[in-house]
């Protein structure tokens, strides 16, 4: 009898124990998540500056991105790119908290339940709910380190919609490197003054966003001179890999023939540009087992001699598996 009570007092206490574990982890998961879209930039600002330190950091860095929305209304993250990909601030919000609510409510039964009925159903839905949080654990596991979803304010409100879906600038006006070398390019602000010389006031930002490009470059519209002293402007990357992975556009864009959207989504119907797709292994993975590669360009004049008729090579077939392709 005694040591019944023991080890029932033991379970009580572990079930305390998980409860309060899972909790507080998922809350911290949660709030980490959060922060890693919008807030995370203005805690490494903010960090970098060195000013305070915890959670003063992150309080005012939430303040310091609100204010920077609020002054800038025009920038929104489009309603059809919010909540993209995993992530507890994203899709997976509401089933998460709704499954831990479900699981404290269905512990509290099993632990206080007056009959072993009530105790064992409200075990099986504890389990069920456990079995909820622990997916979304686990897809929020997976995308650690990942971006997906990543949409940070920029210095100037740069819209792709405005510039390339309302006024038909091709990609590669701006991006004039992605046939040529391993990185796409930004613009530098030059290239934004052969329009907005003339151009200096937008439909929805006014003279306020345009005005900044003078800005930065110490222009002055009045006189057409370069007479101020400029600044360099800080665009914040948006995609980006882990250092030990190698990406080259010329290669996909060039030689590959793949669309820009194949891996950045839609950018042309986006206001704020967000990281669409999910930039894992297996998502570049799963494009090189199935893509044919392209072989009517020079490099391949040898390698073609040896197909046999019809044979259409994949990427995974000239190497695109190898782990030393992708990776120093
Ligand atoms: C008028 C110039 C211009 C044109 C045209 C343009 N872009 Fe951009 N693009 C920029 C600038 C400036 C940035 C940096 C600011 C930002 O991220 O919004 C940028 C950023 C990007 C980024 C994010 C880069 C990062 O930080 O990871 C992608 C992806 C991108 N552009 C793709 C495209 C695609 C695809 C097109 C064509 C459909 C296109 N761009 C057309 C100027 C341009
Ligand atoms: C090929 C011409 C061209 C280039 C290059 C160009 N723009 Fe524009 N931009 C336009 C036009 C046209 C508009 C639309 C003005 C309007 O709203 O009527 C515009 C609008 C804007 C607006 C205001 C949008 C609004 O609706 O308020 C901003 C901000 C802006 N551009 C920034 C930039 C930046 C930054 C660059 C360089 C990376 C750039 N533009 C390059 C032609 C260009
Ligand atoms: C096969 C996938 C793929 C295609 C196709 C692709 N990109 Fe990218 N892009 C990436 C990845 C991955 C990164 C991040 C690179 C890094 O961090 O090293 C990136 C980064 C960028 C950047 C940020 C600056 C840079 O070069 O790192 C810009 C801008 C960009 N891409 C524009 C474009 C444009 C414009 C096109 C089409 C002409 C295009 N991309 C086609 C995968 C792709
Ligand atoms: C939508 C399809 C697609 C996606 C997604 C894609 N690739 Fe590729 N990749 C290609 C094609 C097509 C080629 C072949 C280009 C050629 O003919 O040289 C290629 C070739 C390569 C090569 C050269 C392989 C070799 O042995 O010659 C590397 C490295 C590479 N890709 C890295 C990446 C990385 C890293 C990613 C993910 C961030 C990625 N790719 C995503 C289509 C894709
Ligand atoms: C087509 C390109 C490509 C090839 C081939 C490739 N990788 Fe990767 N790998 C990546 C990318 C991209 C990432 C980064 C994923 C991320 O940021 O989540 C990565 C990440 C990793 C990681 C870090 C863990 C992770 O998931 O983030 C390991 C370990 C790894 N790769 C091992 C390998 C091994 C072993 C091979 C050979 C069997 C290989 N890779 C082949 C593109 C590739």
């Amino acid at each position: 009898m005694r040591e019944a009570l023991f080890t029932r007092r033991i379970g009580l206490k572990m079930q305390l124990l998980v409860i309060t574990f899972l909790f507080t982890f998922s809350s911290y998961a949660f709030i980490v998540n959060n922060l890693s879209t919008d807030v995370s930039v203005g805690v490494m600002t903010i960090a970098a500056q060195g000013k305070g330190g915890g959670k003063s950091v992150k309080k005012a860095a939430a303040a310091k991105v609100q204010k920077s929305d609020d002054s800038r209304p025009y920038d929104k993250i489009d309603p059809e790119f919010r909540n993209i990909g995993p992530g507890f601030g994203g899709k997976n919000a509401v089933p998460f908290w709704i499954a831990l609510v479900v699981f404290l409510l269905a512990m509290g039964g099993v632990v206080k339940g007056k009959s072993k009925p009530v105790k064992g159903i409200s075990g099986v839905v504890a389990l069920i709910a456990l079995g909820v949080i622990s997916y979304v654990t686990y897809w929020e596991a997976r995308a650690l380190g990942r971006q997906q979803g990543y949409a940070p304010v920029q210095p100037i409100w740069f819209s792709h919609k405005v510039h390339v879906t309302q006024n038909k600038i091709d990609c590669e006006y701006c991006h004039v490197d992605v046939r040529s070398s391993r990185h796409a390019g930004i613009p530098s602000l030059n290239v934004c003054l052969n329009c907005h010389s003339v151009v200096n006031k937008g439909k929805r930002s006014g003279t306020k966003e345009i005005s900044k490009i003078y800005d930065y470059l110490g222009y002055n519209p009045k006189t057409k001179q370069f007479d101020k002293p400029g600044k360099p402007i800080e665009w914040i990357k948006v995609h980006n890999l882990p250092d030990h992975v190698y990406f080259s556009h010329a290669q996909h864009v060039q030689a590959g023939k793949v669309d820009c959207q194949e891996c950045h989504g839609p950018v042309e119907k986006m206001n704020r540009v967000v990281e669409y797709k999910e930039l894992s292994m297996k998502f570049c993975l799963d494009c090189h087992r199935k893509r044919n590669i392209i072989t009517d360009n020079q490099y391949y004049a040898l390698y073609k001699f040896h197909l046999k008729p019809g044979e259409k090579p994949k990427v995974k077939d000239i190497g695109g598996q190898d782990c030393s392709a992708c990776h120093y």
